[in-house]
């Protein structure tokens, strides 16, 4: 803490050109990534860890995956949605959500699917969440529509609660204690049957299966459409931010690309100065390095002044 308070973050100069062009600009777009999350101590999809690490998630992660093993795919998201629901938005959520309700012509678009952005209050309407979300349910059966949204039930039900083993106390420190950090190859996954997975109220038949865009899926047609619309809109876009996410790939790379042919600058927020956008950055861009949890609403807070409340829609539940 001491070290943040004596070395500024972000380079004064920076900051200045950064707000007067913010405060100025009418039409933004934040991207948001992993990174943005991270400083709410999420661990990341590939290294999801205990009960876990013995498991391939990219494997479990398929549809085909869903349609063997309903019940291996469950214990896994029900394992993330718990994890997921163990963090807490950071000031960063806080501050885009802030943003969101400031600056009418702004638009967000998440890779993220753990929840925090919609926690911290980012109104939906201007919150595209590329690769659903962990707290969306829908059917799984093909001719049913049946979804809802912002489900915090945990479990979501009784048979998916985390398991433990009897020789371990089963408090919540304890069991994220150790998920995160010991092998627990002893601790079995209980078989589970397929009536005691979610069911959908709707049809009655079909499983419920996670909200989450899986590998060999396509994303969301009415988000990429609400995404489309918007960019269209209009010729200009006056900015993008790019949060935690490499804007080297897909859809990164595409957005960035889309934005800077309508004009827009670029600036990126990420720990790591190797992640610069595909095309390089150009004059007038910004790269901020470091925790997104401190740059953003430092550099956003021309805008939304400082975040004082923090309210969790997750435990209202
Ligand atoms: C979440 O989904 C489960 C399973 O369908 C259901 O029992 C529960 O009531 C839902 N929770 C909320 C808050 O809607
Ligand atoms: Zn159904």
């Amino acid at each position: 803490m001491a070290s943040t308070a004596t070395r500024p973050i972000v380079p004064p100069a920076d900051l200045e050109s950064f707000q007067a062009h913010l405060n100025r600009s009418t039409r933004i777009l934040a991207l948001l990534g992993a990174g943005l999350s991270a400083s709410s101590g999420l661990p990341t999809f590939r290294g999801a860890g205990g009960l876990w690490r013995t498991h391939d998630a990219v494997q479990l992660a398929t549809p085909s995956a869903f349609s063997r093993d309903p019940g291996l795919v469950w214990q896994f998201y029900s394992y993330r949605r718990h994890m997921a629901l163990q963090a807490k938005p950071n000031p960063a959520h806080y501050a885009l959500a802030e943003l969101a309700k400031r600056k009418e012509g702004f638009m967000t678009l998440s890779q993220n699917v753990d929840g925090l952005s919609p926690r911290a209050g980012h109104p939906a309407s201007t919150l595209k969440l590329l690769h659903g979300s962990l707290f969306d349910v829908k059917c799984s059966d093909f001719f049913c529509s049946y979804s809802e949204t912002a489900n915090y039930t945990d479990p979501i039900v009784p048979a998916l609660q985390i398991p433990t083993d009897e020789s371990d106390p089963t408090t919540t420190s304890a069991l994220q204690a150790r998920e995160l950090d010991i092998s627990d190859s002893n601790v079995l996954l209980p078989e589970l049957a397929i009536r005691d997975l979610p069911r959908c109220p709707n049809c009655k038949k079909g499983l419920l299966r996670p909200g989450v865009v899986w590998f060999g899926e396509m994303l969301p047609t009415a988000v990429l459409n609400d995404i489309d619309r918007w960019i269209t809109e209009s010729n200009t876009i006056d900015l993008i931010i790019v949060i935690g996410t490499s804007a080297r790939v897909y859809p990164a790379a595409g957005y960035v690309d889309l934005a800077r042919s309508k004009g827009a600058r670029v600036a990126v927020v990420n720990v790591d100065r190797d992640d610069e956008p595909a095309s390089g950055m150009y004059q007038g861009d910004w790269f901020f390095e470091g925790d997104a949890a401190q740059i953003v609403p430092e550099i956003l807070k021309s805008v939304i002044g400082e975040i004082t409340e923090m309210p969790d829609a997750a435990e209202e539940r």
